[in-house]
């Protein structure tokens, strides 16, 4: 099972990653969940304790690294490097793991966005590419709305896209972009996840606004959720009802896949 979460900001693309890795986890299975967010936080939303914490550091920064595996030095446009750099061992040296999820942070791509044909960027699209062919994992990837990290060589590997959404016109506005940019990088299926949901009316809403996507489920809005991310915890750890909401998620995910 492969992956991607995107939403506007704020819906909580965060929360049902960090969710959806550890119930996995405790099935049993091997989870790589990947923090494509440049503002990245799936770290405590998957429960991590601060002294894993400090050991994660973004693979875009790791200067030295990217400048060994590429031959090139960082933002050194027009000179030449490798296009296929080593990155297989990368999940399990620069990964972090904590109950059964193994988390890696991506970083910023670089200025000139994710088209930038720069070391950094073709080390991080030989990553994610590595990661969706090659991994036998369940890799849920955590994106922000624009799905930078995305090369188009890849996403014929991508089961799933779902785009997170809240009931409000700016995240069903936000959903319909990500949807053209998901078409254009041929991927087949395109799923919605309602959050923040509050009533049956708010359920509707976003389920009649989008009726172009398959529909999985909702997650209600739940002030346990709130106080988790207070806390730094992960809402896993804090609440039962997020977690039969995001198993219902799976569910209706797995029929689809
Ligand atoms: N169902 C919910 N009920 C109440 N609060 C929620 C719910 N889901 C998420 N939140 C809260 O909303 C905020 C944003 O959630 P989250 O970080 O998961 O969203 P995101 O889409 O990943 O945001 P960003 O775009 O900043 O990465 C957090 O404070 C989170 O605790
Ligand atoms: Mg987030």
């Amino acid at each position: 099972m492969k992956i991607a979460i995107s939403g506007k900001g704020g819906v909580g693309k965060t929360t049902l990653a960090g969710v959806m890795a550890r119930i996995l986890a405790h099935r049993g299975r091997k989870v790589l969940a990947i923090d494509a967010d440049p503002d990245s936080n799936l770290a405590s939303a998957i429960g991590l304790p601060k002294e894993a914490l400090a050991k994660l550091s973004p693979i875009a920064s790791m200067t030295s690294m990217i400048e060994e595996r590429t031959g090139a030095k960082k933002g050194n446009f027009g000179s030449m490097f490798k296009l296929n750099p080593k990155v297989d061992d990368i999940p399990d040296e620069m990964g972090v793991s904590y109950q059964g999820v193994k988390l890696l942070l991506l970083g910023s791509i670089p200025q000139g966005g994710g088209g930038c044909f720069c070391p950094e960027n073709v080390l991080l699209k030989n990553l994610v590419r590595y990661l969706l062919v090659q991994r036998e994992e369940a890799l849920i990837i955590d994106m922000e709305a624009g799905l930078e990290h995305l090369g188009r060589g890849s996403t014929g590997y991508v089961d799933a896209l779902i785009i997170v959404v809240e009931p409000g016109q700016r995240a069903i506005n936000t959903a319909k972009q990500i949807k053209k940019l998901g078409e254009d990088l041929n991927i087949k299926k395109i799923m919605i996840v309602g959050n923040k949901v509050n009533s049956e009316e708010d359920r509707r809403l976003i389920e009649e606004r989008l009726s172009e996507f398959p529909f999985l489920g909702h997650m209600s809005f739940n002030p346990k959720i709130l106080q988790a991310d207070r806390e730094g915890e992960s809402p896993y750890d804090m609440d039962e009802k997020i977690k039969e909401e995001v198993k219902a998620i799976l569910a209706e995910l797995e029929k689809r896949i």
